[in-house]
């Protein structure tokens, strides 16, 4: 009734149904309003990639009692959704914003935005077998994850580079035109979308890559480094570029040309983003402790497991990791003060300079 009991994907049956039920209305809507409006090459990746998107969680609704079985459906709803179609829609919302945000030419951002989706989907689709390593699946899978995974970092270092270049480019652009100034129109939101280029490569590529080979992962499989991981790519890839986004949709609700970051603004952008990174080095020692002694030096044995736990290395970990956590909630209440004041300041502020 409450719950299905598998990671992530908890909603029982009945809520399922309705997910289902929701999620085709959505879709409707957002087609037929794609097939009356401007069918732009970003709204075409998006409306693809969105009914991909919708068709993976139906792969997360087989009942199997086979754990093996299971496993294998569950990862591809996690897997192709957060390495393939989520990334393709970060790539479609950055490829928005960066027009939006500093007038990016959009066939320089579409012409982009295809070659990350090929990249994204050439190393994501078959890089899921990083996670058929151990769970029952055979053998061949340790070259095939190990191989496409490895490859999973290059389009997020292309994405890093697109976002930067484009920024650059049309900065450099205006000053040649004499104007001075910055060509961001809205402060706030392009910092969350750079930080959103920097923490996808950073949480998603450099971590994900330190444990993705089987020889590597042997060692780390389900170990504080994996918690690691998973905060930092959630945080740098899915988060930052929502509350992008949401800084966009403010100056829009607004009606203003221009918005500035405020105090809150950068307390919210610094603490939240300070306190993950925290974590994420708190968890990663954690973890690091797990690997030597839980792992190497112990066997990896049941008592191995909970002796990791008791030493000054871990408990330490996760106390600077519940420290790093409060500094990220202390940022995350400067952030939504900010996005229910800066508009109206941005509008007083257009106000009185006219
Ligand atoms: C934004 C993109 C990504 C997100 C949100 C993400 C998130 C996660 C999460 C939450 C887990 C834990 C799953 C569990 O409960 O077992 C995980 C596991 C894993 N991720 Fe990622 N990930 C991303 C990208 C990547 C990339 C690009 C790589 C490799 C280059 C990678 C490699 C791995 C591996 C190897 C595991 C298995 C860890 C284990 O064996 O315990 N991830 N990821
Ligand atoms: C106040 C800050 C936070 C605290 C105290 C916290 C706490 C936790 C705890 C205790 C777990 C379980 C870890 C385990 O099973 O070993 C967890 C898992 C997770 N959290 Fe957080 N969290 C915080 C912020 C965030 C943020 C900002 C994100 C993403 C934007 C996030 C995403 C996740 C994910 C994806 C997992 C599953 C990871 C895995 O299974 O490997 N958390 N969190
Ligand atoms: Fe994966």
């Amino acid at each position: 009734m409450i719950h299905e009991g598998r990671e992530y994907i908890e909603a029982p049956r009945w809520a399922d149904i309705g997910i289902v039920v929701v999620v085709l209305i959505f879709y409707w809507n957002m087609f037929a309003t794609y097939m009356k409006g401007k069918q732009t090459g970003i709204m075409t990746v998006m409306i693809a990639d969105l009914l991909a998107l919708a068709g993976l969680y139906l792969t997360g609704m087989f009942f199997t009692d086979n754990i093996s079985m299971d496993q294998f459906w569950w990862w591809w709803v996690i897997h192709l959704w957060v390495e393939a179609t989520w990334e393709v829609f970060v790539g479609v919302l950055a490829a928005y914003a960066l027009i939006k945000l500093i007038g990016a030419k959009r066939e320089i951002v579409e012409m982009w935005l295809w070659i990350e989706v090929l990249m994204l989907f050439g190393s994501g689709v078959l890089g899921l077998g990083h996670h058929y390593f151990w769970i029952g699946t055979p053998e061949y899978w340790w070259e095939i994850g190990a191989l496409f995974s490895a490859l999973e970092p290059v389009p997020l270092v292309a994405m890093f580079v697109h976002v930067l270049y484009d920024w650059g480019k049309q900065q450099g652009a205006a000053k040649e035109r004499g104007e001075a100034g910055s060509v961001i129109k809205n402060g706030p939101a392009m910092t969350w979308i750079v930080l959103n280029a920097f923490g996808n490569f950073l949480g998603a590529g450099i971590w994900g890559f330190f444990h993705t080979l089987p020889q590597v992962n042997i060692y780390t499989h389900g170990t504080q480094f994996t918690a690691a991981h998973g905060h930092l790519s959630f945080f740098g890839a899915y988060a930052t570029i929502l509350i992008g986004m949401m800084y966009i949709g403010i100056q829009g609700a607004y009606g203003v040309k221009r918005m500035k970051a405020t105090f809150n603004s950068k307390m919210g952008v610094f603490l939240t983003a300070f306190g993950v990174m925290g974590m994420t080095i708190a968890l990663t020692i954690a973890g690091y402790e797990q690997v030597l002694v839980e792992r190497a030096e112990l066997g990896a044995t049941w008592n191995a497991f909970f002796v990791a736990q008791e030493l000054p290395w871990y408990i330490q970990g996760q106390l600077w990791r519940a420290i790093m956590g409060v500094v990220t909630l202390v940022g995350f209440v400067y952030l939504v003060v900010d996005m229910l004041t800066i508009g109206k300041k941005a509008q007083q502020d257009e106000a009185q300079a006219a």
